[in-house]
């Protein structure tokens, strides 16, 4: 084999993707229930617009993406995520100013450039939203609910709903210098990353997975402890709604997100028991990006999950999808007039809306009837010479082995009644 796709993507076979679409419906579903309208943005944006957003210590910034030149020399970068395109389109169509609040959510492929593992690809798919314009704990609510609702949709049992607040920049000021001091003794029996985090921003040891590591950083400061008052009122309202609506969550003091532009509540969505890579879905509220961006000062939170680990825990838990691969109506040929007698009996069916399949050079009627079966056909409607000087077809039940001989004009009908 000559060519192979490229390590860290894969291909979505036709089973497989039946499977996405699923997903995909019920997702546009659910968004469409809480106002939620589907954007699309390119798939490569200026570089400096992550580095801006994602932050120029991060992972991704560092190491992960996709940069190139292109033919005018512009550094442009493969998307590593979709809020930092959705927030630079709001910005630039004006979005925010039509509506209050801008609800928006997509789905689309994104690009790291990550070691690749079980979960872990460099072309990955995300589906998302984000909630613009409210600062009201109420909407990292709506915003988690239609998450959980998602995953309750699909099927999803034993998730864990972690919680952490990751302050603002004037808690985490405060927050950095207590890492710096704490892990100064400690630092040299780190890791090169994360003596390299140490300088540029401590707060990015914490998501350090280093087994060595954790054990240091499971002892460090808590940023609970640095949270200004109006982070620390912020965060008790996102608890408090949580168990208001009975819904649980484990807070998670270390949890820092591999992205800079957060701000107050973020959250992990995990599914325990699929290895190191269990997040489904993460988000948060960021409040500063779309100033950082050059917008006006708007509040905003959102989220996105990884489709191919959903799909993971969804064939883990042996969940099963509708799978959509009925077909209605075979039309098996025999002879070149019978053939062309079925173009036309084809296309009037199709008009109905039933799914109808064929054989383009068809060859026994035992192969078709074989390939009908391949495709799980409610009814065969078979063509012959007989039938043509007939003008009749013999039409098959393929559940029950019965067989009825249905004239031409009759077929429309009786195929629309019975594959109901
Ligand atoms: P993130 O945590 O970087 O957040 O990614 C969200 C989800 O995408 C992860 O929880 C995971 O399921 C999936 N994911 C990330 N990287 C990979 C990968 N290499 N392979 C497979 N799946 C992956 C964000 O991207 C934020 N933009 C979320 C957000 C939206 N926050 C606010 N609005």
């Amino acid at each position: 084999m000559k060519y192979k796709s490229i390590r860290g993507t894969r291909d979505i076979l036709p089973e497989e993707a039946r499977k996405w679409q699923y997903l995909e419906k019920v997702a546009r579903e659910i968004f469409q229930k809480y106002g939620y309208e589907e954007i699309r943005t390119p798939i490569f944006e200026v570089t400096e617009l992550f580095q801006r957003s994602i932050g120029d210590d991060t992972d991704i910034v560092t190491k992960e993406m996709y940069t190139f030149l292109d033919k005018k020399g512009r550094s442009l970068t493969l998307r590593p995520e979709g809020t930092a395109g959705i927030i630079r389109a709001v910005i630039e169509n004006n979005l925010y100013r039509q509506k209050r609040i801008t609800r928006l959510y997509y789905l689309g492929a994104m690009y790291r450039y990550e070691r690749p593992q079980k979960g872990r690809q460099r072309e990955f798919y995300q589906i998302g939203a984000e909630l613009i314009g409210p600062d009201n704990p109420a909407s990292d609510i709506e915003i988690i609910t239609l998450t959980l609702e998602l995953f309750h949709v699909l099927g999803l049992k034993n998730l864990t709903l972690y919680l952490n607040s990751v302050g603002c920049p004037r808690c985490r000021a405060r927050y950095r210098e207590s890492l710096k001091d704490y892990f100064k003794d400690k630092i040299k029996m780190m890791c090169t990353d994360c003596q390299h985090r140490y300088s540029l921003n401590p707060m990015r040891i914490l998501d350090c997975k280093e087994e060595g590591d954790r054990v240091y950083i499971e002892k460090s400061p808590k940023i609970s402890d640095y949270l200004c008052q109006d982070c620390q009122e912020q965060f008790e309202k996102v608890k408090e709604y949580l168990h208001f609506l009975k819904i649980d969550y484990t807070l998670d003091p270390y949890m820092v997100r591999g992205l800079d532009y957060y701000t107050k509540a973020a959250f992990e969505i995990k599914y325990e028991g699929l290895g190191a890579q269990d997040t489904l879905a993460a988000g948060g509220r960021y409040d500063r990006l779309v100033h950082d961006l050059g917008g006006p000062d708007l509040p905003a939170v959102g989220f996105a999950l990884g489709v191919e680990r959903v799909m993971e825990v969804i064939d883990k838990e042996k969940i099963s999808l509708p799978s959509g691969v009925q077909t209605d109506v075979y039309v098996a040929t025999l002879g070149e007039e019978a053939l062309k007698e079925s173009i036309k009996l084809i296309r009037e069916l199709r008009h109905e809306n039933l799914k109808v399949l064929n054989d383009f050079n068809p060859t026994s009627l035992k192969a078709q009837l074989r390939q009908a079966d391949k495709w799980k056909a409610k009814f065969v409607l078979i063509i012959g010479e007989e039938e043509l000087s007939g003008k009749r077809a013999t039409v098959k039940n393929m559940s029950t082995g019965g067989q009825e001989s249905v004239p031409f004009s009759e077929l429309k009908g009786y195929l629309l009644r019975n594959c109901s």
